[in-house]
């Protein structure tokens, strides 16, 4: 570290100033080969400085992979990974402007607190006292101001993961990689910690990649999310639109509850879709899509609290459909009530907080109900 940057040490919690640079990532066609394994597959990224940015995907789907090739642990076999404009493939890793965050936090346990969270400093030759004040920054950073003399073997879990975070952000990269930093903490903590994460982000302003195969965290957690399968991004978008337009069934299913329909198209009309669905019949929705032809097969989906569960036949008007209640599970601040219909595979989940002209009483298994729904909360899927 040169002096000007010694000068600059105090700044470390100003927050970076949003810029307008949307690619300050740019992954670029990305792909990484094992032998026969593809584990990352024509990857296209680009995310903004200061976002907080997640993959998420269920094991295997390459979200590590991808993670240590931004890092530089591992060369891509196609692509190319730009950062801040430049290009990384001749780049080392310790040259990169990026720190990594590992599930399985490497405390070393000999050490004292300050030691480990100085050790990522040892190369950067600064005074004791400099290095000191850092670490206290770093400390104060992740909440645990004055742990500095602590032996590592004292700290529970979740402090062990501060630790590890106050170790990759003393060096003050300017995108922190987080794998499953979480994975290894229980729900409360991990909730706790997601709370503390998210702010600690926001004023620090650093770019997160975070990975996790937790949907819920990456939805609370993320300014926009990539969901990944078998080594390719199939949707990356806010969380809000994932899961109102999610572009296909595996992004459907895997983000949220989702029912799903087996449908035809019958006529299209502009955006309106007349379809012939299974067990219910003549339906519309409101849809665009090259998927969309005459006669083709489509899936319908629609989220369980979009449905609308009553005890006698709809008359507003709206579409609606019969059948019979089948099980429910109490959820405290909801319900969520199986519905099959006739012809349908699968039952039908209703998320509600009151049942429309019921009491609870009434609603015995087997007993005949309504489900109905506006057109527009349908959403038309082409057929995995
Ligand atoms: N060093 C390696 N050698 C061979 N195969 C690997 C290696 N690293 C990862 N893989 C394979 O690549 C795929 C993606 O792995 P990974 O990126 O770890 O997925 P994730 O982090 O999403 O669980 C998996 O099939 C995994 O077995
Ligand atoms: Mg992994």
């Amino acid at each position: 570290m040169d002096g000007k940057n010694r000068e600059k040490s105090s700044l470390l919690i100003t927050r970076i100033p949003m810029t307008k640079n949307t690619n300050f990532i740019s992954i670029q066609n990305i792909s990484k080969h094992f032998g026969d394994v593809i584990a990352v597959d024509q990857v296209n990224i680009d995310i903004r400085e200061g976002e907080f940015f997640s993959l998420l995907g269920p094991s295997g789907c390459g979200k590590t992979t991808l993670l240590r090739m931004i890092a530089g642990f591992e060369s891509p076999t196609n692509g190319e990974i730009f950062i801040d404009g430049n290009p990384m493939s001749e780049v080392p890793p310790n040259l990169r402007p990026t720190n990594m965050v590992f599930q399985n936090y490497a405390i070393f346990p000999h050490l004292d607190v300050r030691a480990n969270i100085a050790y990522g400093l040892r190369k950067d030759h600064l005074s004791r006292e400099e290095s000191n004040l850092r670490v206290e920054e770093a400390l104060e950073m992740v909440k645990l101001p004055g742990f500095g003399t602590r032996r590592a073997n004292e700290l529970s879990g979740g402090q062990r993961q501060r630790i590890a975070l106050a170790r990759a952000l003393i060096k003050r990269p300017k995108v922190l990689l987080l794998d499953e930093p979480l994975g290894a903490l229980d729900k409360k903590l991990r909730e706790e910690m997601q709370l503390e994460l998210r702010s600690l982000q926001e004023s620090v302003g650093i770019t997160f990649i975070f990975v996790t195969h937790d949907q819920e965290e990456a939805l609370t957690l993320s300014d926009r999310v990539a969901v990944m399968s078998r080594g390719e991004v199939l949707q990356n978008a806010s969380p809000k639109e994932l899961y109102s337009k999610p572009v296909n069934v595996e992004v459907a299913d895997f983000i949220g509850k989702m029912n799903f329909l087996n449908a035809q198209v019958d006529k299209i009309d502009g955006d309106r879709i007349s379809l012939n669905a299974q067990g219910f019949g003549s339906i519309q929705a409101t849809a665009t899509g090259d998927f969309l032809e005459q006669g083709k097969d489509v899936i319908v989906a629609i989220r369980p609290e979009k449905l609308v569960l009553s005890t006698t036949p709809v008359t507003s008007g709206k579409a609606s459909v019969a059948g019979k209640l089948n099980t429910s599970a109490y959820l405290g601040d909801r319900s969520h009530y199986y519905v099959s219909v006739n012809g349908c595979d699968h039952p039908f989940a209703v998320a509600t907080h009151e049942i429309e002209s019921a009491s609870d009483e009434l609603l015995e298994r087997g007993r005949e109900v309504w489900l109905s729904w506006a057109e527009e909360s349908l959403i038309l899927l082409p057929v995995a």
